[in-house]
């Protein structure tokens, strides 16, 4: 959507704080020999207590508030009751959700301890890269000039991007246009423009790998490389866009 009104811009950053606090919650209760369906159960209980509603569930009848997904899961990961979290696992939360008819997505790589120094690299560069991302959209540039940025950056610290999965239009429905691709298509010629809401959320892998789909139907998938990602939802200005999503 593009912002057309300050009640626009309202119900947004409500929805996109909600969402943003809904993974700080998670996080928090977040530790090895829970459940993938406990974490989720967290991250529901607050959305319900904040008055939103599961993105996944509303939109596509998602089988989890919350997408969790581990280690070489891309995205998209199912909560269930007989998925352990393991030390040393890296744990991607991704919120999205609903008020007032406003939508908003974000998500965030943790590293359950004990830390190794690869996989602590992997989230850093991950981080960074969405804020390479975030530094590219502003109104008047080509949107394709997030996925040169990003692809540059990545190769840079030896890591790749992972070109299925792209960043997208939000705001009245959960994915909406434009797709925002994380590598460089020169071809792609459509620009920010003020007001446009969307999310940035470049995945990034240890290793070259395209996306593999689960046999549950839901769950998107690596070769077995580690994957991360952290992603905010964010709106175009003249300057450096909001980020909806930030706590
Ligand atoms: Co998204
Ligand atoms: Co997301």
């Amino acid at each position: 959507m593009t912002v057309e009104n300050e009640q626009d811009l309202l119900g947004l950053k409500a929805i996109g704080r909600i969402v943003g606090l809904t993974i700080q919650h998670m996080a928090q209760h977040l530790q090895p020999g829970m459940t993938t369906a406990e974490l989720d159960a967290i991250g529901a209980e607050f959305l319900a207590q904040q008055g939103a509603r599961s993105a996944p569930i509303l939109a596509y009848n998602f089988p989890g508030h919350t997408c969790i997904s581990i280690n070489s899961e891309a995205a998209h990961g199912a909560p269930r009751s007989d998925r352990v979290i393991q030390p040393g696992d890296l744990v991607n939360i991704d919120v999205s959700a609903e008020k007032d008819g406003y939508w908003a997505d974000s998500g965030m790589s943790f590293h359950v301890p004990p830390y190794d120094p690869a996989k602590q690299k992997l989230l850093r560069v991950a981080r960074r890269a969405l804020g390479v991302a975030i530094q590219q959209a502003r109104a008047g540039r080509l949107i394709n000039q997030v996925g040169k940025a990003v692809e540059t950056y990545a190769k840079k610290q030896g890591f790749f991007v992972i070109r299925e999965l792209n960043g997208h239009g939000i705001g009245r429905f959960i994915h909406e246009a434009p797709s925002v691709p994380h590598f460089y298509n020169p071809s792609f010629k459509e620009r920010f423009e003020v007001g446009m809401v969307l999310t940035l959320e470049p995945f990034i892998a240890m290793q070259p790998t395209r996306i593999f789909e689960g046999e549950d139907g839901w769950l998107l998938k690596t070769n077995g490389t580690l994957v991360a990602q952290y992603e905010h939802t964010i709106v175009i200005t003249e300057n450096e866009p909001i980020l909806l999503t930030a706590v």
